[in-house]
């Protein structure tokens, strides 16, 4: 499979990538998926009649359904394109009908992404906002969620799985206790959708927003899933052409959901592109891609937990962190040790706060590297990661 991945083939072919929280390699597939695209038909979709334009039309329409069926969602029209996860949830958090006084939940551990947009809401609406805090174990406190929600709640937006601690929130019961509550849920789905089967329907999450990019798709691309009758409610983001049926001087009457959500050219190569990464991902199936992951990151932590100086953050056993291995090494800041690895090793890890900034600063910790794994990367590769960073750490760490 590494073949399909044109970094493998190239002059850089001894590179070891261990960012793909951040942004995976995507296969051949896609890439000519895309290519195709802009070879064939680089017209645009839903508006000319001629030719090319419908063949893109049908291959947009193929690729929500694909979509719709790889996250389990009921109806195609419930999956709106967007430019990233950032503008899903976005999307949602200024798109809801929310008053003065209602309160939104999100815990202490949330990638800016899904906390940044209700900072926003809070000073334009006056919303109140509650976390749930999470305890040193970094597991979900599903005791605190309880005690923190009420009969005032109206949104419980979390993430799914966690871009540095790697831990996955209990969604299915969250969901539970708050649909009682009369709550709608939103989940940042980020780093859940590549690396575990999704099945929306059991999930029970009223919006779920996902990133393409870091799923083998194209930089740019986003997917926002939300239940029909939530998204006739869900004022658009941005308006336009393409998002209308009709409009006067003084009025606009907006397209059904999904199109008025998607006004404006759209990225038509980056739609296709992620249609083709979801098939290329059904074809490999989601519980392989997850084994694999987790035999990964348990590869490394086996390793890694045992280097003097280096410490995991919390959780320490891989089956908790899903793809993601963050730590820290005595007396060196991240940077240093992402630069080093990559100088000593062409190993390529992330670093810093990771745009979790909450989390770090309430912990007074300035940052951590972070590995992050995913289907191309092999068991040698951990065992060479672990090993320039044993190396690192028995050099540097003070
Ligand atoms: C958990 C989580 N949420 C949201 C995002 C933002 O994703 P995007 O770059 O697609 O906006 C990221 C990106 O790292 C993430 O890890």
């Amino acid at each position: 499979m590494r073949e399909d991945f044109p970094l493998y083939s190239s002059e850089e072919k001894d590179t070891i990538y261990l960012d793909s929280a951040c942004q995976t390699l995507r296969p051949r597939h896609v890439i000519e998926a895309m290519d195709e695209y802009y070879y064939q038909y680089p017209a645009c979709g839903g508006r000319s009649v001629h030719r090319l334009a419908t063949q893109v039309s049908i291959k947009i329409d193929d690729a929500r359904e694909k979509i719709a069926k790889f996250l389990g969602a009921s109806r195609p029209e419930e999956i709106i394109f967007t430019k990233n996860c950032t503008e899903a949830l976005n999307l949602v958090a200024k798109g809801l009908p929310l008053k003065r006084n209602d309160v939104v939940i999100t815990t202490d551990i949330e990638h800016n992404s899904n906390h940044v947009p209700w900072i926003q809401v809070q000073k334009e609406k006056g919303i109140g906002r509650r976390f749930v805090v999470t305890p040193k174990s970094g597991l979900f406190d599903l005791e605190e969620f309880k005690r923190k929600i009420s009969s005032d709640v109206k949104v419980v937006s979390i993430v799914h799985i966690n871009n540095v601690t790697g831990t996955t929130s209990p969604i299915e019961e969250i969901a539970e206790i708050a649909h009682d509550k009369g709550a709608i849920v939103v989940v940042d789905g980020a780093q859940a959708a590549p690396h575990q089967e999704i099945n929306l329907e059991i999930l029970g999450a009223d919006f779920y927003a996902i990133s393409m990019h870091k799923m083998l798709g194209p930089s740019g691309m986003g997917v926002l899933y939300g239940k029909m009758e939530l998204l006739k409610d869900l004022e658009p983001l941005v308006s336009g052409g393409g998002g209308v049926r009709l409009t006067d001087f003084d009025h606009a009457e907006l397209l059904s959901p999904p199109d008025r959500f998607e006004a404006g050219l759209a990225n038509y190569a980056g739609i296709i592109g992620s249609g083709a990464a979801v098939d290329y991902l059904t074809n490999i199936g989601m519980d392989e891609v997850r084994e694999h992951d987790l035999a990964l990151n348990e590869r490394a932590t086996s390793i890694m937990k045992d280097i003097e100086g280096l410490s995991i953050i919390h959780p320490l056993e891989a089956r908790h962190r899903s793809s993601i291995l963050p730590f820290n090494i005595k007396g060196m800041s991240s940077h240093d040790v992402a630069m080093i690895v990559d100088e000593i090793g062409k190993i390529m890890i992330r670093s810093g706060m990771h745009c979790v900034h909450p989390f770090f600063t309430s912990r007074k910790i300035d940052g951590c590297a972070r590995a992050s794994f995913y289907i191309y990367n092999t068991l040698e590769e951990c065992d060479r990661f672990a090993e320039v960073v044993g190396e690192v750490a028995s050099k540097f760490s003070m």
